[in-house]
């Protein structure tokens, strides 16, 4: 037999585009199947080749056959991937809609952050001793931060609370995030004729960023006002609640210190439990063998003045301790920002 002239030879192929795309049985049979026709050795684009073998008049008519038969392999080929398409649905729909012999996923028990666990004993300890629990926000008024805890205009001690202030709305506010939880004591004084007797938890803010500062941290403050309340009853206070959170045999030191909203001031020390005190070069303890874990002291009259409290007749003590500096010794960690950052492999292992 002659070989077929290019004309039957495209006819031929026109015949099988039909055939060819319904037995294509998913999309790579699809894409396989376009390539026989319009790929690069496809049989569309090798005929064009044999154009010459045509007589002049007849090459024209030809080539716009070429492209009907081109339009024809992309209809089939679009009806093909349509029915690719309902065939899988319908397949989908078809099976059961859950598949109980696949491995279940183990939902993630998530646990409370050490910070807070600590927090919450604290608490414990401190509402057995009789004491409410209050809250007040962390966007407060200069005033409360400041000044109605004695702190003169640029007083020295402010630089220790270099803040972040933030944009007021009511002109002539200074706004900022608290630099420490007192900001509790003025607001539950403010709120509260005397006796109080309340611990005051929450976040405070300073621009510090080291291992033993955090920009962001956790306080704890304490804060008794009644008749006749004295030093004693303060260092009592702490005691039980030291002995109740490390044990009777940790080792503790009372130093005597500045604070503007206390008179006398005093810091509490607990011995470097990172290092035992033997570690000169130690982070948390810069080699000292101490930790400073709160401030405290007797609530200074002016205080209680800014507050409305009779300083003649009321005396009190107040307190306030970072609550991560003791997760740090409970947990023997070193550095303070291991706590941010959110590692659950390190938070997970306490
Ligand atoms: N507010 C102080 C600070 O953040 C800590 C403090 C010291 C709180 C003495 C007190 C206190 O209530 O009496 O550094």
């Amino acid at each position: 037999m002659d070989q077929e002239s290019p004309i039957e030879a495209l006819d031929a192929i026109a015949r099988s585009v039909d055939e060819a795309f319904a037995a294509a049985r998913d999309d790579n049979d699809l894409r396989q199947v376009t390539a026989r026709f319009t790929g690069r050795d496809g049989s569309l684009t090798k005929i064009m080749k044999r154009i010459p073998e045509l007589p002049g008049p007849e090459r024209k008519p030809f080539g716009q056959r070429v492209n009907e038969v081109k339009g024809l392999v992309e209809r089939a080929q679009s009806n093909a991937a349509e029915r690719l398409r309902s065939e899988a649905r319908a397949r989908e729909l078809s099976r059961p809609a859950l598949d109980i012999t696949l491995p279940g996923r183990r939902p993630r028990i998530g646990r409370i952050h050490p910070c807070m666990r600590t927090m919450h004993e604290i608490i414990d300890v401190f509402t057995s001793l009789g004491f409410d629990v209050a809250e007040g926000p962390e966007v407060e008024l200069a005033e409360n931060n400041f000044d109605r805890l004695g702190f003169p205009p640029d007083h020295p001690a402010m630089d220790m609370h270099d803040s972040f202030f933030l944009p007021s709305r009511r002109p002539g506010d200074r706004v900022l995030l608290r630099t420490h939880t007192s900001t509790v004591q003025v607001r539950e004084m403010l709120s509260h004729p005397p006796p109080v007797q309340a611990i005051m938890p929450g976040a405070v803010f300073r621009r510090d960023d080291d291992a033993t500062h955090s920009p962001m941290f956790f306080q704890l403050e304490g804060l008794m006002v009644d008749e006749g309340i004295t030093l004693s009853n303060l260092r009592g206070a702490l005691e039980a609640f030291l002995t109740r959170l490390f044990g009777a045999g940790v080792k503790t030191r009372f130093r005597a210190s500045y604070f503007p909203f206390v008179e006398p001031g005093a810091e509490m020390d607990v011995e470097c439990l990172i290092c035992g005190g033997r570690d000169p070069h130690c982070r948390v303890c810069k080699g000292t063998g101490w930790l400073e874990i709160l401030g405290c002291g007797m609530v200074h009259p002016v205080v209680f003045e800014s507050v409305g409290y009779d300083p003649e007749r009321y005396r009190g003590f107040a307190f306030g301790m970072g609550i991560d500096r003791l997760t740090m010794l409970r947990y023997g960690i070193n550095d303070i920002r291991h706590l941010f950052e959110n590692d659950v492999r390190f938070l997970g292992s306490l």
